[in-house]
């Protein structure tokens, strides 16, 4: 058993209290506990429900276990990765060989999404069922209406029977295929207005405020990431083909408005898509992220530009909720004891060269941000000041614990 003290966040407000923590889980909360006293704001740790770690042939992108480690460094202590891999986790096989390797190689707790494939779609209902018996699979997704592999691809009639055949959380990209050469934000719109007559979707990396708008009148939900709110294709023509990402950068003014909008979303998640340095001059859509999400978010909290409710809503307590991961989500009795500790004092400049990322780049190079100085994963002092404290491995977080 442990005490910690400080200020942290705790339903909605911040408070100086104690936080009594037993085999990972948080026991107790109250003023008068005594223990250690903790240097700066104690708030639930991250959760990033959109990352794409790569690994398996294409480990020189990324791994579980470098993606992870930059996850940690981020505040993050919970991803949901997306089975785009090479192979594509479609089945149970590859679904249980990356589980197993995430349970050896993962710093972060680490959830992982199945695939809707062109192969798949008539056995996924099955598939989903037979990995449903050993694992806790948070949704069908990432699902791409658009994508320049064909299997991956997938028809609106398609998404419509998989729609109808489960209850099952699906996320999709939208991004319409007629569209996207012509009107890249209008493919993204229409898109998002024929999946919304089809059900209820979780939308991923939503771009304009005119999908935030459609969605938010919706019983559907979605994300938004960092790049899309403070990044616009009118500040980065310096970045040449490392630009390019799917959806891509708006306008200065779209960008406004959709963090004007901020309001509307449901969660805010990365898309960590890191690509190597060759691929990207080659042009390859995607953007690491997963490390600077937080710490982005922490410096404009220390500036007054977003409300610390409004970012532990956005990173912790809604992607728990959409997502089902029970135990996470705020700083409460009974949750895991997982935690990201920031010096507001200890503001840095981004540079790719210090983050854990294997992308070598960030499109956030030279921003302000505050990394956090202590990560908590269930109760485990897991980074200190730079410092890496655990070995990976996700079996000795869940053994100490337990799993939902
Ligand atoms: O830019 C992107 N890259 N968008 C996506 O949706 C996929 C991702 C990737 O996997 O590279
Ligand atoms: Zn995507």
């Amino acid at each position: 058993m442990a005490v910690i003290c400080g200020k942290l966040f705790y339903k909605g407000e911040i408070i100086t209290a104690g936080i009594e923590i037993e085999d990972g889980i948080v026991k107790r909360i109250d003023k008068k506990l005594e223990g250690e006293q903790i240097d700066g704001l104690i708030l639930p740790a991250g959760i990033d429900v959109h990352v794409h770690f790569r690994d398996f042939e294409e480990n020189r992108k990324e791994t579980i276990n470098s993606g992870s480690l930059s996850a940690l460094f981020g505040g993050i202590c919970l991803v949901v990765d997306q089975p785009n891999t090479n192979p594509i986790v479609d089945g149970a096989d590859e679904y249980k060989r990356r589980m197993d390797k995430a349970m050896k190689e993962s710093y972060v707790d680490y959830r992982l999404n199945v695939a809707l494939t062109n192969r798949n779609s008539d056995s996924l209902i099955e598939t989903l069922k037979e990995i449903e018996k050993d694992y806790f699979v948070p949704a069908i997704g990432e699902v791409f209406i658009h994508h320049t592999n064909p299997d991956l691809q997938i028809p609106y009639d398609t998404l419509s029977m998989i729609r109808k055949s489960t209850s099952k959380l699906i996320t999709v990209h939208a991004e319409d295929p007629a569209l996207i050469d012509e009107d890249s934000t209008q493919a993204e719109i229409k898109s998002v207005e024929r999946c919304l007559e089809l059900g209820n979707f979780h939308f991923c990396h939503i771009s304009t405020y005119d999908s935030a708008i459609k969605i938010s009148d919706s019983e559907s939900t979605f994300e938004v990431t960092p790049h899309h709110l403070f990044l616009s294709y009118d500040d980065l023509q310096n970045l040449g083909s490392f630009i390019r990402v799917n959806p891509p950068l708006r306008s200065r003014v779209e960008a406004e408005m959709l963090f004007n909008g901020l309001q509307l979303a449901d969660i805010i998640a990365s898309d960590h898509a890191p690509h190597t340095l060759e691929d990207k001059k080659d042009g390859k859509p995607g953007f690491p992220g997963v490390e600077t999400m937080y710490p982005l978010l922490i410096y404009l909290m220390k500036k007054g530009v977003i409300g610390v409710r409004t970012i532990v809503k956005l990173i912790s307590s809604n992607p728990a909720r959409i997502f089902g991961f029970e135990r996470y989500g705020e700083i409460e009795i009974g949750n895991y004891a997982n935690f990201a500790v920031f010096d507001l004092k200890s503001v840095t400049k981004i540079r790719a060269d210090k983050l854990h990322t294997l992308a070598e780049w960030t499109p956030f190079e030279n921003f302000d941000a505050i990394f956090p100085r202590r990560v908590y994963i269930r109760g485990e002092l897991a980074i200190e000041d730079g410092e890496v404290k655990i070995d990976p491995g996700l079996h000795k977080h869940e053994e100490r614990s337990g799993t939902e």
